[in-house]
Protein backbone atom coordinates (compact mmCIF):
# COMPACT_ATOMS: atom_id res chain seq x y z
CA UNK A 1 0.00 0.00 0.00
CA UNK A 2 1.90 3.09 -1.36
CA UNK A 3 0.54 6.20 0.90
CA UNK A 4 1.63 9.39 -0.34
CA UNK A 5 1.31 13.16 0.12
CA UNK A 6 0.74 16.09 -1.96
CA UNK A 7 1.81 18.86 0.31
CA UNK A 8 0.95 22.62 -0.30
CA UNK A 9 -0.61 26.03 1.27
CA UNK A 10 -3.78 25.97 -1.28
CA UNK A 11 -4.40 29.31 -0.96
CA UNK A 12 -5.96 28.27 -3.06
CA UNK A 13 -6.24 25.28 -5.13
CA UNK A 14 -5.48 25.82 -9.18
CA UNK A 15 -5.73 23.55 -12.04
CA UNK A 16 -1.98 23.36 -11.67
CA UNK A 17 -1.93 21.48 -8.15
CA UNK A 18 -5.60 19.22 -9.53
CA UNK A 19 -3.06 17.88 -12.37
CA UNK A 20 -0.51 16.43 -10.10
CA UNK A 21 -2.84 15.30 -7.67
CA UNK A 22 -4.92 13.83 -10.39
CA UNK A 23 -1.64 12.47 -12.04
CA UNK A 24 -0.54 10.74 -9.05
CA UNK A 25 -3.69 9.14 -7.95
CA UNK A 26 -3.54 6.87 -10.65
CA UNK A 27 0.33 5.84 -9.83
CA UNK A 28 0.04 5.29 -5.73
CA UNK A 29 -2.79 3.78 -3.82
CA UNK A 30 -3.51 6.47 -1.75
CA UNK A 31 -2.96 10.20 -1.67
CA UNK A 32 -3.49 12.64 1.09
CA UNK A 33 -3.51 16.36 0.59
CA UNK A 34 -2.05 18.30 2.93
CA UNK A 35 -3.18 21.48 4.03
CA UNK A 36 -0.11 23.17 5.75
CA UNK A 37 0.88 26.67 7.36
CA UNK A 38 3.62 28.34 4.85
CA UNK A 39 5.29 30.80 7.05
CA UNK A 40 6.34 32.71 4.32
CA UNK A 41 3.00 33.39 3.37
CA UNK A 42 0.01 35.41 4.50
CA UNK A 43 -2.93 33.58 3.71
CA UNK A 44 -6.43 35.24 2.01
CA UNK A 45 -8.21 31.94 2.70
CA UNK A 46 -8.75 29.92 6.09
CA UNK A 47 -7.22 26.14 6.52
CA UNK A 48 -11.09 25.66 7.14
CA UNK A 49 -12.02 27.46 3.50
CA UNK A 50 -8.97 25.97 1.64
CA UNK A 51 -10.14 22.01 2.69
CA UNK A 52 -13.88 22.69 1.93
CA UNK A 53 -12.92 23.75 -1.52
CA UNK A 54 -10.38 21.04 -2.15
CA UNK A 55 -13.17 18.31 -1.01
CA UNK A 56 -15.35 20.02 -3.28
CA UNK A 57 -12.88 19.41 -6.45
CA UNK A 58 -11.61 15.80 -5.55
CA UNK A 59 -14.83 14.13 -4.83
CA UNK A 60 -14.84 12.59 -7.91
CA UNK A 61 -11.17 10.86 -6.75
CA UNK A 62 -11.68 8.14 -5.11
CA UNK A 63 -8.49 7.54 -3.30
CA UNK A 64 -7.67 11.30 -2.69
CA UNK A 65 -8.59 12.66 1.34
CA UNK A 66 -8.09 15.93 2.53
CA UNK A 67 -6.60 16.93 5.46
CA UNK A 68 -4.49 19.79 7.53
CA UNK A 69 -1.77 19.90 9.75
CA UNK A 70 0.32 22.92 11.74
CA UNK A 71 3.54 21.36 12.44
CA UNK A 72 6.67 19.85 10.66
CA UNK A 73 5.77 17.98 6.91
CA UNK A 74 8.18 15.05 8.06
CA UNK A 75 6.61 14.23 11.38
CA UNK A 76 2.73 14.18 9.52
CA UNK A 77 4.30 11.56 7.37
CA UNK A 78 5.75 9.88 10.22
CA UNK A 79 2.39 9.86 11.92
CA UNK A 80 0.40 8.94 8.93
CA UNK A 81 2.40 6.06 7.54
CA UNK A 82 3.21 7.89 4.53
CA UNK A 83 5.93 6.85 2.47
CA UNK A 84 6.67 9.88 -0.11
CA UNK A 85 6.06 13.57 -0.75
CA UNK A 86 5.02 14.64 -4.32
CA UNK A 87 5.62 17.82 -5.39
CA UNK A 88 5.16 19.40 -8.94
CA UNK A 89 7.87 21.24 -10.41
CA UNK A 90 6.81 23.94 -12.81
CA UNK A 91 9.94 25.45 -14.48
CA UNK A 92 13.65 25.33 -13.37
CA UNK A 93 12.79 28.25 -10.78
CA UNK A 94 10.65 26.29 -8.55
CA UNK A 95 13.97 23.52 -8.18
CA UNK A 96 16.23 25.24 -5.71
CA UNK A 97 14.08 25.80 -2.62
CA UNK A 98 12.30 22.45 -3.80
CA UNK A 99 15.36 20.45 -3.32
CA UNK A 100 16.72 22.28 -0.28
CA UNK A 101 13.18 21.14 1.37
CA UNK A 102 13.31 17.88 -0.14
CA UNK A 103 16.82 17.09 1.20
CA UNK A 104 16.10 18.49 4.68
CA UNK A 105 13.40 16.11 4.81
CA UNK A 106 15.20 13.38 3.79
CA UNK A 107 18.07 13.99 5.64
CA UNK A 108 16.14 14.64 8.71
CA UNK A 109 13.57 11.70 8.75
CA UNK A 110 14.40 9.43 5.81
CA UNK A 111 11.11 11.16 3.75
CA UNK A 112 11.73 10.78 -0.11
CA UNK A 113 9.99 13.42 -2.40
CA UNK A 114 9.33 12.63 -5.97
CA UNK A 115 8.90 15.31 -8.12
CA UNK A 116 6.70 15.37 -11.04
CA UNK A 117 6.92 17.82 -14.48
CA UNK A 118 3.66 20.08 -14.29
CA UNK A 119 1.83 19.53 -17.48
CA UNK A 120 3.11 22.82 -19.85
CA UNK A 121 -0.22 24.20 -19.78
CA UNK A 122 0.15 25.17 -16.36
CA UNK A 123 3.77 25.95 -15.90
CA UNK A 124 3.02 29.75 -15.45
CA UNK A 125 0.43 29.29 -13.25
CA UNK A 126 0.23 29.59 -9.20
CA UNK A 127 -1.77 30.38 -6.34
CA UNK A 128 -0.40 34.06 -5.77
CA UNK A 129 -0.76 34.62 -9.63
CA UNK A 130 -4.84 33.25 -9.28
CA UNK A 131 -4.92 36.17 -6.03
CA UNK A 132 -3.20 38.74 -8.03
CA UNK A 133 -5.32 38.62 -10.80
CA UNK A 134 -8.45 38.00 -9.30
CA UNK A 135 -7.88 40.96 -7.47
CA UNK A 136 -7.76 43.66 -9.88
CA UNK A 137 -11.04 41.78 -11.92
CA UNK A 138 -8.97 39.46 -14.17
CA UNK A 139 -10.79 36.31 -15.05
CA UNK A 140 -8.98 33.50 -13.48
CA UNK A 141 -11.90 30.69 -14.62
CA UNK A 142 -9.91 28.98 -17.00
CA UNK A 143 -6.88 28.21 -14.19
CA UNK A 144 -9.13 27.03 -10.91
CA UNK A 145 -12.03 24.77 -10.50
CA UNK A 146 -15.51 26.58 -10.63
CA UNK A 147 -16.16 26.69 -6.48
CA UNK A 148 -12.48 28.58 -6.26
CA UNK A 149 -13.40 31.11 -8.92
CA UNK A 150 -16.76 31.78 -6.94
CA UNK A 151 -14.49 31.75 -3.92
CA UNK A 152 -12.36 34.79 -5.17
CA UNK A 153 -14.96 36.85 -6.57
CA UNK A 154 -16.78 37.12 -3.31
CA UNK A 155 -13.82 37.57 -1.48
CA UNK A 156 -12.57 40.37 -4.12
CA UNK A 157 -16.32 42.05 -3.66
CA UNK A 158 -15.26 42.03 0.59
CA UNK A 159 -17.86 38.85 1.28
O1 LIG B 1 2.30 25.57 -1.52
P1 LIG B 1 3.57 25.95 -0.82
O2 LIG B 1 3.36 27.21 0.00
O3 LIG B 1 4.74 26.10 -1.76
O4 LIG B 1 3.92 24.73 0.16
C1 LIG B 1 5.04 24.78 1.01
C2 LIG B 1 4.83 23.82 2.20
C3 LIG B 1 3.57 24.23 2.97
C4 LIG B 1 4.68 22.41 1.67
C5 LIG B 1 6.08 23.94 3.11
O5 LIG B 1 6.22 25.24 3.56
C6 LIG B 1 6.01 22.97 4.31
O6 LIG B 1 6.28 21.80 4.18
N1 LIG B 1 5.62 23.52 5.50
C7 LIG B 1 5.48 22.73 6.71
C8 LIG B 1 6.71 22.91 7.64
C9 LIG B 1 7.88 22.10 7.08
O7 LIG B 1 7.90 20.88 7.17
N2 LIG B 1 8.86 22.83 6.46
C10 LIG B 1 9.93 22.20 5.66
C11 LIG B 1 11.13 21.81 6.46
S1 LIG B 1 12.12 23.16 6.97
Amino acid sequence: MKRVVCPGSFDPITNGHLDIIGRASEIYDEVVIAVLVNREKSSLFTVEERIAMINETVKGLENVTVDSWSGLLVDYCRANSISAIVKGLRAVTDFDYELQMAQVNLQGSGVETMFMATAPTHSFLSSSIVKELAHFGGDVSSMVPGVVNDALKARVAGK
